[in-house]
């Protein structure tokens, strides 16, 4: 019987779990969360913490937004042979040449179209879209409704957020954070915080 292990037991936990189920891949699906009051994620029981993970027999996912811990979790459970699988749900639209690596959840209605890279643990959540070409690093998150032009490339790490748009043939550095709604028209080559139309830099 195959199961996954999921850590991070929230909202986005749950989004992730419901993938996984459509996908039909997996006979059991079970929680991990630090957060003791956690006991239940929508239909699924919380079988114990992040690291209880490791004594069952299970294929693991982090479905925790902050990239640092998702990488630091998936790291660990790569080092220490558990499969970290790539979830797609069926109704979002992968272009066959797409390479996408493991720990990278793709949501509902998310594009992601020919010639484009997307790297480990990476987001790319709901009605995203990523265009023709786009490199995304590892453990970067596309936000609700953000959406990349072609030739699109992103840092590692960096967070492009919910509505937000970035124009053809640009790159946004890694550690980024583009706030909602931010429209990128030009590289972002220094870490930060960006906001705005055009986007500019805030912290
Ligand atoms: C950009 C963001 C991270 C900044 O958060 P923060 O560091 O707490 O910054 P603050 O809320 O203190 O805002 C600082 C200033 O930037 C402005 N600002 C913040 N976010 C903004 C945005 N998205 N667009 C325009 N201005 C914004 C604030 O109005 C404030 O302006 P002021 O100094 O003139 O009052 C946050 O506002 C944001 O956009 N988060 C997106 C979250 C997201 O995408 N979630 C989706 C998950 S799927």
């Amino acid at each position: 019987m195959k199961k996954l292990g999921i850590i991070g037991a929230s909202g986005h936990g749950k989004v992730v779990a419901d993938i996984a189920k459509k996908m039909g891949c997996y006979q059991e699906i079970v929680f991990f969360d630090d957060n003791a009051d956690r006991v239940q994620c929508g239909d699924y029981s919380v079988a114990g913490k992040s690291q209880d993970i490791f004594h069952f027999e299970c294929d693991g996912f982090v479905a925790i937004g902050n990239a640092l811990v998702r990488q630091r979790l998936q790291e660990e459970m790569e080092k220490r042979g558990i499969h970290v699988p790539v979830l797609i749900h069926p109704a979002a639209v992968v272009a066959e040449d797409v390479q996408i690596l493991p720990g990278t959840a793709i949501m509902a209605g998310a594009v992601v179209n020919p010639g484009s890279v997307i790297g480990k643990g990476c987001i790319v959540n709901t009605c995203a879209s990523v265009d023709h070409d786009c490199k995304l690093n590892d453990y970067v998150h596309i936000s609700v409704g953000a959406h990349l032009a072609g030739t699109v490339a992103v840092g590692e790490h960096t967070w492009i957020g919910i509505g937000a748009v970035v124009s053809n043939n640009l790159a946004v550095c890694e550690n980024c954070m583009v706030g909602a709604g931010a429209v990128v028209i030009n590289d972002i080559k220094e870490s930060g915080t960006y906001v705005g139309v055009p986007a500019r830099k805030i912290k």
